[in-house]
């Protein structure tokens, strides 16, 4: 087992590291909305489809038999029991706006279980990862989530969906939980935000509606550092609710979100 998934994060690390480059070093001048998904807000880029190619390519040259969920499409079932979950690009909009917070995202499970995630941030410079038992690195250095303050001095990150529907939900909860807290922080992509919990950069994180490529690779690094990761009392994270956070500030925000009903739409 270790020694597989010993294999499984030196392929991860380097797909990352090859997709991240990509992305860095081709995104055109003019890079421009390619097709919408959701909603008209929901923009894929050509290099989202790049990335998830270049990934695609490598896993099918090095682990043909392993199954795959990409954000743009890739689906295969595969019959080694291994399955890549892949954001090609998590923060697209950040990208498409040069701004640069924006990450590839890995995550490998083994039946069912998430085993490695790898989140590659180019323009921060920083990678972060997890194997399951063996804690969460950044660029090598073992990461700690921050001791839980009290609630009314956390600092809690969030995202919103692309469906106008849902957003009138998030920002009821918002309304409730921006005036209890120390500030809200909207970074654009789940996964670096998850990493933020994971180095204690964020006390907490929480997001309805997210897709497993959003949050396969950072939740299993939210949890290695020591987060609590979760959806709704006794579910674990998921597209319903996706919750990160120290012990101690988890359960507070766990049950105001129950209250505030942030799993439904
Ligand atoms: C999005 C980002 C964003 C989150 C959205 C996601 P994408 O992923 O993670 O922070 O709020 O819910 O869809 O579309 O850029 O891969």
């Amino acid at each position: 087992t270790d020694s597989l998934n010993a294999e499984l994060l030196d392929l991860a690390l380097e797909v990352a590291r090859r997709a991240g480059d990509l992305l860095r070093d081709g995104r055109p001048a003019d890079l421009g909305v390619a097709a919408t998904k959701s909603s008209p807000i929901d923009v894929v880029t050509e290099m989202d489809v790049a990335s998830e190619k270049l990934i695609t390519d490598f896993l099918a040259q090095h682990r043909p038999q392993d199954g795959v969920l990409g954000e743009e499409g890739a689906s295969s079932e595969g019959s080694s029991g291994v399955r890549w979950v892949i954001d090609p690009i998590d923060g697209t909009v950040n990208y498409l706006y040069g701004l640069p917070s924006w990450a590839v995202s890995i995550a490998v499970e083994r039946d069912g279980e998430t085993v490695v995630g790898v989140v590659a941030a180019p323009m921060r410079g920083e990678t972060y990862h997890a194997v399951l038992g063996q804690g969460a690195y950044a660029d090598g250095e073992r990461v700690r989530v921050r001791p839980a303050p009290p609630f009314e001095q956390a600092l809690i990150g969030t995202g919103f969906g692309y469906v106008r529907e849902r957003r009138i939900g998030q920002a009821r909860v918002l309304h409730e939980l921006l005036p209890q807290v120390r500030d809200i922080r909207r970074g654009g992509s789940a996964a670096i935000d998850l990493c933020d919990v994971a180095c204690g950069r964020l006390n907490a994180y929480y997001e309805r509606g997210l897709n497993p490529w959003d949050y396969a690779a950072g939740a299993l690094i939210a949890r290695e550092a020591g987060a609590l990761t979760g959806g709704r009392p006794g579910i674990p994270a998921s597209t319903e609710l996706t919750i990160a956070a120290a012990p101690g500030l988890f359960e507070p925000l766990q049950a105001l979100l129950e209250d505030l009903g942030a799993w439904h739409d």
